[in-house]
């Protein structure tokens, strides 16, 4: 073959290749809405490449903070208001924005994720993972000091065994928006019998 035919053969196999992956798109993977569910392939290639691209040094990190009470308390409430929108207070992903990503947020209660080691859970939460929802939550300078999301790692460890009324607890440290926190306050103060004008009467005297 001489080259000219070579670059031939090359050019044509690529615009094949580039049309193939348009058509997939298109007509096979419903374009690029984000209702539908991974296929279990996607899923499973696209895992086992997070998995080869986590550094073995990352995933062989040890937790430098001890688990105590007051650490998940405090790593509850940072989930509370950085994590829940996405992953639910419980962990399950069951909430409007955690069921419509593609790829979904996963139920980090169960076992796939309960069996990442914590280097590799303190690596995904400060990276963060390419061409999904999951944000980087790390600094570039962090390394593996990062405190903050060691402790977010203990609390992903005590995910299987919180009670349903830790997570009720939660729903007042979730972010509101200024409508919820309005309706909210007018709730309240029908509640204790007075009216929203009274309340704004008092705060003009
Ligand atoms: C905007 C939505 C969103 C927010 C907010 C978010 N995540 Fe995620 N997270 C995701 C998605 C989507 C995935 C699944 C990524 C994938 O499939 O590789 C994920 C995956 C993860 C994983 C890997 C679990 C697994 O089994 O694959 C960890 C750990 C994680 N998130 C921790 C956190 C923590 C901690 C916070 C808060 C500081 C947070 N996430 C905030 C969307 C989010």
């Amino acid at each position: 073959m001489t080259a000219k035919t070579a670059v031939v053969v090359i050019a044509l196999t690529l615009i094949a290749a580039f049309l193939g992956v348009l058509v997939w798109v298109r007509y096979l993977t419903g374009a690029f809405g984000a209702l539908e569910r991974p296929s279990l392939f996607e899923q499973w290639l696209s895992n086992e490449a997070r998995h080869f691209a986590t550094p073995s040094e990352a995933k062989k990190l040890q937790n430098p903070v001890a688990s105590s009470p007051e650490v998940i308390e405090e790593a509850r409430v940072h989930w509370a208001d950085h994590c829940a929108s996405c992953h639910a207070n419980n962990g399950s992903g069951d909430t409007q924005m955690g069921r419509n990503l593609y790829p979904k947020a996963p139920d980090m209660r169960a076992v796939p994720t309960q069996q990442l080691s914590d280097g590799e859970l303190y690596y995904i939460i400060q990276n963060g993972v390419r061409l999904t929802g999951m944000p980087a939550w790390g600094s570039a300078g962090d390394g593996s000091g990062n405190q903050d999301s060691w402790k977010l790692v203990l609390f992903i460890r005590h995910l299987p065994n919180m009670t349903a009324q830790e997570a009720e607890q939660m729903q007042k440290l979730n972010p509101k928006t200024m409508q919820e926190f309005e309706e909210e306050k007018t709730e309240r103060e029908f509640l204790n019998g007075s009216s929203p004008s009274d309340s704004a009467a008092k705060h003009q005297k």
